[in-house]
């Protein structure tokens, strides 16, 4: 059923849940959005989170969809309303859990399964959402990238992840450049090393480059997206 509770502002996040998404989760919803949290398979991390948000009286609706699976983004558009809303913003933000290690020991589906969530889910939450989003007086699509996409030599053992991560930028160019004009505001954003569940089972040498945490960034990240949307 579509929840036609009409506020004036919305975002909804992949990988809402944890990490990096679940901090932009919170930061949207204490802005006063209504905030979509999209998550693939925790139910407990969600069930925390619908407990927490309700607590401090946000709006956070925590949905199950596997951005990878386009029937799955379909569905969410079939619960969720984004019409009506005077601004909208979707954040893609999932990504695949992994382990870094060399090109040589990487599996061809652990590879393909980076790519799938970054630039695939990126396109499924475009395609679903985008005639709904273009009646909005303002829409913005931003993407979350990584710092090591900037790091020359790249660090070794990230190969699929940016192999993935490049194709998201790609998708985000191009986006930018077809509808940039049509009042579309395209962002990306290069965070650092962060601890989050992704990175917990890491090298703890790679703690050593952390600078930020989830929340400082998330904070960062939605104050640029503020000022920027008006
Ligand atoms: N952590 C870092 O050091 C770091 C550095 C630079 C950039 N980043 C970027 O920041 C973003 C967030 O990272 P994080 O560290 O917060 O990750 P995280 O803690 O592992 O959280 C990832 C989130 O993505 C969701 N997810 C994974 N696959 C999905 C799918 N197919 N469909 C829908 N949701 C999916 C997960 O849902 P479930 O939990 O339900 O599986 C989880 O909510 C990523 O884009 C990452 O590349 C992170």
């Amino acid at each position: 059923m579509k929840d036609n509770t009409l506020t004036s502002r919305m975002v909804i996040i992949s990988g809402g849940t944890k990490g990096l998404g679940r901090s932009l989760s919170f930061e949207f919803a204490r802005r006063g959005y209504e905030v979509v949290a999209l998550f693939k398979s925790d139910e407990k991390a969600a069930q925390e989170m619908r407990h927490l948000s309700e607590s401090q009286t946000l709006k956070i609706r925590c949905l199950k969809c596997n951005v990878t699976q386009f029937a799955e983004v379909q569905e969410i558009s079939r619960q969720v309303s984004i019409s009506g809303h005077q601004e909208v913003q979707i954040v893609h933000n999932a990504c695949l859990q992994f382990q870094p290690k060399p090109m040589h020991l990487i599996e061809p589906d652990e590879y393909r399964a980076q790519s799938a969530v970054s630039a695939e889910g990126a396109f499924h939450l475009f395609k679903v959402f985008i005639k709904d989003l273009m009646a909005c007086e303002q829409k913005l699509f931003s993407v979350i990238l990584t710092e090591a996409l900037r790091t020359q030599p790249r660090p070794k053992g990230f190969s699929a992840y940016l192999s993935g991560k490049a194709a998201l930028q790609e998708f985000t160019e191009s986006l930018k450049s077809e509808f940039t004009a049509r009042g579309l505001a395209v962002h990306s954003f290069f965070p650092g090393y962060m601890d989050t569940d992704l990175t917990q089972n890491w090298d703890p040498r790679f703690r050593q480059s952390a600078l930020a945490t989830a929340d400082q960034v998330a904070q960062a990240i939605v104050s640029e997206l503020c000022e920027k949307r008006g």
